[in-house]
């Protein structure tokens, strides 16, 4: 199985000169220090520590592995109805079709029908209320996978149900008052009167509404669980899942076992992007509920068609706000509702809310502001993390109105945006009460607004337009600023395991997964780092609850900050009991032992470091060790919306030139530009192919990435490639200008690097915003185009009709 989307990140990077030229510095630096042996360090590119089995084919994913003997196969028979009740279940045609072993229904389930994460409100198979088109309602467990969803089509025919109206939009499901959680509410106020004084008192105001879509996390590899029985009512499953210890947790309460009993391992995921952080949950109880109950393997792994259907993915959010601004278009006050397509249950839907009213601010500072969050509960799939988790939702909102605001004034975007950045000193409070202390938004814009050329290129785009009816250039520079660590502050903990055999090899296990962002490169580069040995002699195995116990989700982009320090912890600990051996045995003070290129130094002596290995391990030296890290710092008010959600913030900026046919509303990407902070990068070829994936990404949930439930059955009807368009190699731009900002980690974090895996994710606002700018173009940028996301060419030409029927 090849899964070219999961190479691409590290890939691109090798592959394009331009890339190369373009972080000449950084990478120049990695080629010497490799050239003098020092390759085990930290801030070095490396390639990924799969790729050559990604290139291969020969990664091995949870359906490469061989199947055991008398393994069976898994399909879910989905309900065909939005809103109901399941009357009954004639489930004899099941039975008898060709392979089927078994048909499981709520009732089978030993312990609790329910996979919820936070809440629990999510049956895992249907408990009599139908909440959408594709929710399982029973298991079929057949000889091959083939006879078992055949058997499981026949759903459609099996179930009785009493249909009931269904609620399709979160508009509507905001006007019934029905939500999955509780309304939030995260205000501030710097003058007498708060947001709605300060709009009222402003010099301008604006009141409008906006939109963005959902987005499909689009995994290569499906979701997949593979139960093994094992003695004594445990079980074992390979699951491809960004939380095994989540996962163990529910299929334990599912069968009713101690969480000793359930044993979850993942090597390494085809992708995940948030979606396989909680909804890897209902595969995995279904596989083990069959399993123990069969005393047989069973692997129930989605088609695509299947995957769309039962899972969530990125919510959309429709805003309405009011905002009161000044001459110069800084923010006086602002008032948003932002809703969201919650689905039909919780699942991580307040996490997402949070995140998103914590980003409305983005890199701005918003004197007076009252913000409310609503996660409307409608009979779709149940949304869940994606690539920024709510946060690139609330960031796009300001920076929609901001762009409306310069348009107002008859100012440049980019100095409007400007005006607004949070001070380095003062006017840099953000609306929840952190203080920005790490700011470099300022420098970090003003060196892409150079290296980019934005000012010429703005006015030479202004040119081609004056001169050009049909086809219209636009232009624009978006920055981010992200908060990085879980908002609940019990999750920033990670653990690890270094083990060191005889022979100097080194094993590491730790709590993270793998998604192909890099992460067990990372952890192994921080390991090779402390104990001074090349990469080579480090392996970093398959994620495994058995081995490291309560483990957060791989998640808000903390895998490397989180188990990067675990596990240099554990890899300082074993150095610093082989200085004290090597000092025991060669003489001299422990404390001076160094550890470089494979060797130890020790009193004038130089050791080849497997020799002190093997020389300790005679001497009865613990060759072995855990590590534990807990970021250090963080508080949270859930109910106040107050304190300190983040250890740093990670910030970026792009620049991106588009061109539209304003006949047809097609366009096309000419350049992006970008400059990315990820404070002194562990592994900037890596860190690159993160910010180009995610950019790439981003960029298609913002234009091209369309979902549509048909709006009578409720049924999503853009479930396949097909119908649902990611965007492609092809769809990059010809000229690709990626550069990471140079500048340490004001905070302690692992070897002072900065998150990478989300925060790139809102670079491509800019996109979106040429493609706006270029629209406006259309009617001498007078009027703010109606865009909503995805800008699709329909939208796109609405919203060129839209600014020309004005002016006409
Ligand atoms: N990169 C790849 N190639 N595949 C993925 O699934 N997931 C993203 C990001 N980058 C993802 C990825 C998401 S949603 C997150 S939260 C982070 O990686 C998680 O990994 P990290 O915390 O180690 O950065
Ligand atoms: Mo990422 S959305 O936090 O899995």
């Amino acid at each position: 199985m090849k899964h070219p989307h999961e190479l691409s990140d590290v890939q691109m990077a090798e592959t394009f000169a331009d890339y190369r030229r373009n972080t000449a510095t950084r990478l120049d630096e990695a080629g010497e220090a490799q050239a003098q042996g020092q390759g085990a360090r930290v801030g070095v590119s490396r390639k990924h520590e799969s790729a050559h089995l990604h290139v291969a084919g020969e990664a091995a994913y949870i359906d490469d592995l061989p199947e055991l003997e008398g393994t069976l196969h898994c399909a879910l028979g989905l309900s065909p109805v939005a809103h109901g009740r399941l009357t009954a279940l004639a489930l004899e045609a099941v039975r008898a079709m060709p392979g089927v072993v078994e048909v499981i229904t709520a009732a089978d389930i030993p312990g609790v029908n329910d996979c919820g994460s936070i809440i629990h409100d999510d049956p895992i198979l249907c408990d009599g209320e139908i909440r959408y088109v594709g929710q399982p309602l029973f298991a079929v467990i057949a000889r091959t996978r083939e006879e078992a969803r055949r058997a499981a089509a026949l759903a459609k025919s099996a179930a009785s149900i009493e249909v009931l109206p269904p609620v399709l939009t979160p508009q509507k499901a905001h006007e019934l008052g029905q939500y999955v959680m509780p309304p939030m509410h995260l205000e501030r106020s710097t003058h007498e009167g708060g947001a709605r004084a300060a709009i009222a008192g402003a010099p301008h105001r604006l009141k409008d509404s906006f939109e963005v879509g959902g987005q499909e996390q689009f995994y290569l590899e499906g979701q997949i669980s593979y139960a093994i029985p094992k003695e004594d009512g445990a079980v074992h499953i390979h699951c491809s899942t960004q939380h095994p210890s989540e996962m163990q947790h529910l299929v334990a309460h599912a069968l009713g076992l101690a969480s000793h009993a359930v044993q979850v391992e993942c090597r390494r995921m085809g992708g995940g992007f948030g979606g396989k952080e909680s909804q890897s949950a209902l595969f995995a109880c279904v596989a083990a509920v069959a399993a123990t109950r069969l005393r047989r393997p069973v692997k129930l792994r989605l088609d695509r068609d299947d995957d769309f259907m039962i899972t969530g993915r990125r919510h959309c959010f429709w805003y309405e706000y009011e905002v009161g601004y000044d001459d110069e278009g800084r923010v006086l006050g602002a008032e948003i509702s932002m809703v969201s397509r919650a689905g039909h249950s919780a699942d991580l839907s307040a996490p997402v809310m949070t995140r998103a009213l914590c980003h409305f601010d983005n890199a701005y500072w918003l004197p007076d502001v009252s913000m409310h969050g609503y996660m409307g509960k409608t009979n779709t799939q149940s949304n869940t993390a994606f690539r920024g988790f709510g946060g690139p939702q609330g960031a796009i909102a300001i920076e929609n109105i901001l762009d409306t605001v310069a348009r107002a004034l008859g100012r440049d975007p980019l100095d409007v945006r400007r005006a607004n950045f949070y001070g380095q000193e003062a006017r840099n409070v953000t609306p929840y009460e952190q203080t920005v202390t790490d700011n470099v938004i300022h420098e970090l814009v003003a060196e892409l607004e150079a290296s980019s050329d934005y000012r010429a290129r703005r006015a030479a785009a202004a040119a081609f337009n004056a001169q050009s009816p049909v086809l219209k250039r636009g232009l624009a520079l978006t920055p981010l600023k992200f908060g990085i660590s879980f908002n609940v502050a019990h999750f920033n903990q990670a653990g690890a395991l270094v083990h060191i055999y005889t022979d100097g090899s080194i094993l590491v296990n730790h709590g993270g997964t793998e998604m192909g962002q890099g992460l067990n490169t990372k952890v192994a580069q921080v390991v090779a780092h402390e104990l001074g040995v090349a990469f080579e002699r480090v392996r970093v195995t398959a994620t495994d609850t058995s081995k490291v116990a309560n483990t957060s989700a791989t998640a808000a982009s903390t895998g490397a900050d989180l188990n990067g320090k675990a596990a240099q912890d554990a890899a300082r600990q074993l150095r610093e009991r082989l200085a004290e051996c090597a000092a025991r045995l060669h003489g001299g003070d422990a404390k001076s032992v160094r550890f470089a290129n494979d060797a130890v130094e020790v009193n004038g002596q130089t050791l080849a470091f497997a020799d002190l290995v093997r020389s300790a391990y005679l001497q009865r030296v613990q060759l072995w060790s855990d590590g534990f890290y807990a970021t250090p710092g963080l508080h949270w008010d859930g109910k106040a919306m107050k304190g300190r959600p983040f250890f740093y913030f990670a910030y970026g900026a792009a620049v991106s030139e588009v061109v539209v046919d304003t006949l047809t509303g097609e366009w096309k990407l000419l350049r992006a530009d970008v400059l990315h902070d990820v404070g002194r990068s562990l592994n900037p070829a890596v860190d690159i192919g993160q910010v180009e994936g995610a950019f790439i990404q981003g960029m298609g949930w913002l234009t091209t990435e369309e979902l549509v439930w048909h709006p009578q059955s409720g049924k999503l009807t853009t479930h396949a490639p097909s119908t649902y368009k990611i965007p492609t190699a092809n769809d990059c731009p010809p000229v690709f200008n990626v550069r990471l900002f140079e500048g340490d980690n004001y905070e302690d974090s692992i070897h002072r690097s900065k998150a990478v895996g989300e925060p790139p994710l809102l670079l491509p606002f800019s996109v979106f915003f040429a493609i706006r700018d270029a629209v406006s173009s259309a009617a001498d940028h007078r009027l703010s185009p109606p865009l909503r996301a995805p800008a699709t060419p329909e939208a796109i030409l609405r919203a060129v009709e839209a600014v020309q029927g004005h002016t006409r």
